[in-house]
Order: C-alpha cells, then structure tokens, then sequence
C-alpha cells in the first residue's frame, strides 16, 4: 500500500506559501489508515511502551487506535484548560508567540514507559515539549513516533530520542 498517494498537499495553507499535508484523505479510506496504523505499531513496539499518549489534536487520531491496536492505556496531552482535576503544564515557544500544553497530573506512574505521537513532525516544538511535559509527570520517553515527518524542517534535531516516522516529504 503506498500509503503518500493517500496524503493530499494543499498549497497555501492556512498561510500563502505553506504546502499543508493532510491526512484526511487517508483516514477517509480505512484500508489506507488500517495499514499505516499497523506500520507504526510495528515501528514502536521494539521500545515496549507500557502507555502511549497522544497530542491534541490530530495526534489523537494516530495515538488512540494505535494503543488499541498495541493493547495499551492512552493518554491525553491537551491543550489549556481542557481536562479536569489536577493537571501539569508547559509552555513552549512558537515561531511567533507561545503555546501551552496540559497533562493530567495522575496520568503516568513513576517511570512509567510512555511513547509519545502526533500526526506530524515539523519544526518538533510541539513534540519537545511533550517529551519534556511526560517527564515532567514522571514518565520515562523512550520515543516519539509520527505518520508524516517534514524532513526539511530538522525537527528531530529538537528530540533528545528517536522520532519513528513513516511518510518524510523533503520540500
Ligand atoms: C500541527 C501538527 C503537529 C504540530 C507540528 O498541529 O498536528 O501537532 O503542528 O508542528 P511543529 O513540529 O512545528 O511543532 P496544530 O497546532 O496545527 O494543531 P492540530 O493538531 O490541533 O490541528
Ligand atoms: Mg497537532
């Protein structure tokens, strides 16, 4: 299955000059999503998660079935004010301005083995700063993962751990 003829580009989004991958054409076709689910199950497991956690948005879609499909726990990384209870956050540089995202403070046992995904690595700040929020919580990183990896962007050289990628674009 090539799973890239299931990725759409569209050109000048949401900014002109920015090519936008997007995946709803691949989650449309269940084979497609079927198949790249199995793939990153398989590029993962070696790392023995014990949780896997997702970030919000779009990192949902591939963290949630995927942990079904591996048989784990999956958690949630939110953005502000979203979950209830206790919680723990950080905040992290954008190109422009700051973001923050939050985790439940309860969420992970003490070096728990958490591997972190989200649709798409880009520059990695947002990536980074889930590695850095899960240890925060306790947890031990042994990997992040993503469905698409904008190879250009250099976002792993932001990661202090693998980053298993299935789809790389290099412009
Ligand atoms: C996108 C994408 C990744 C992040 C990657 O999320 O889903 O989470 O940007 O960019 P980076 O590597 O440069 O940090 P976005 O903020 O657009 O939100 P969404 O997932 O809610 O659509
Ligand atoms: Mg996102």
């Amino acid at each position: 299955m090539d799973l890239k003829a299931h990725i759409r580009g569209i050109p000048d989004f949401p900014k002109p000059g920015i090519l936008f991958y997007d995946i709803s054409t691949l989650l449309r076709h269940g084979p497609a999503w079927r198949a790249a689910m199995e793939r990153l199950a398989a590029a993962i497991r070696p790392y023995r998660p014990q949780l896997l956690a997702g970030i919000e948005s779009r990192g949902f879609l591939i963290a949630a079935p995927l942990a079904l499909e591996l048989g784990l726990g999956f958690i949630m990384l939110r953005k502000p004010r979203k979950l209830p209870g206790a919680t723990v956050g950080l905040d992290y540089a954008l190109e422009y301005g700051t973001d923050r995202i939050e985790m439940q403070a309860d969420a992970v046992a003490p070096g728990q083995r958490v591997v972190l995904l989200d649709d798409l690595l880009a520059t990695g700040g947002t990536m980074a700063a889930g590695v850095a929020l899960l240890r925060q919580a306790g947890a031990e990183v042994p990997a992040t993962a993503a469905l698409i990896e904008l190879s250009f962007l250099n976002g792993r050289q932001r990661l202090d751990v693998p980053c298993e990628t299935l789809l790389r674009y290099d412009d």
